[in-house]
């Protein structure tokens, strides 16, 4: 486990998305509600990405075949349950978005 600046909080504006690269990882960092979350960055689907979907509180659609997740548990909220995309902890310090790996 390690906190990785990934973004800037002025990089993310309310209910958007933006996804980084650490290491090799795709992780997709959401911004709704004040908060800041991250999850895989791939839509169990057809793995696409999901950062620039529609965030409406802690839903996000992806933007390829409108499957949803929630933005904080990663839980797949459509037709199969148990699929869940993987979250990561966020630690906002100042402007600098942190994400615990
Ligand atoms: S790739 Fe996300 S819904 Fe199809």
């Amino acid at each position: 486990m390690a906190l990785v600046k990934v973004a800037s909080t002025s990089e993310l504006r309310e209910n958007g998305g933006k996804e980084v690269n650490v290491n090799g990882t795709r992780i997709a960092l959401f911004h709704s509600g004040g908060k800041y979350f991250a999850l895989e960055a791939l839509c169990r689907h057809q793995d696409k990405p999901i950062a620039p979907g529609k965030v409406d509180g802690e839903v996000v659609e992806c933007p390829w075949h409108s499957w949803h997740y929630n933005i904080r548990t990663g839980e797949l909220l459509d037709f199969l349950e148990g699929v869940r995309l993987t979250t990561y902890k966020v630690d906002v310090r100042g402007s600098d978005i942190y994400i615990d790996l």
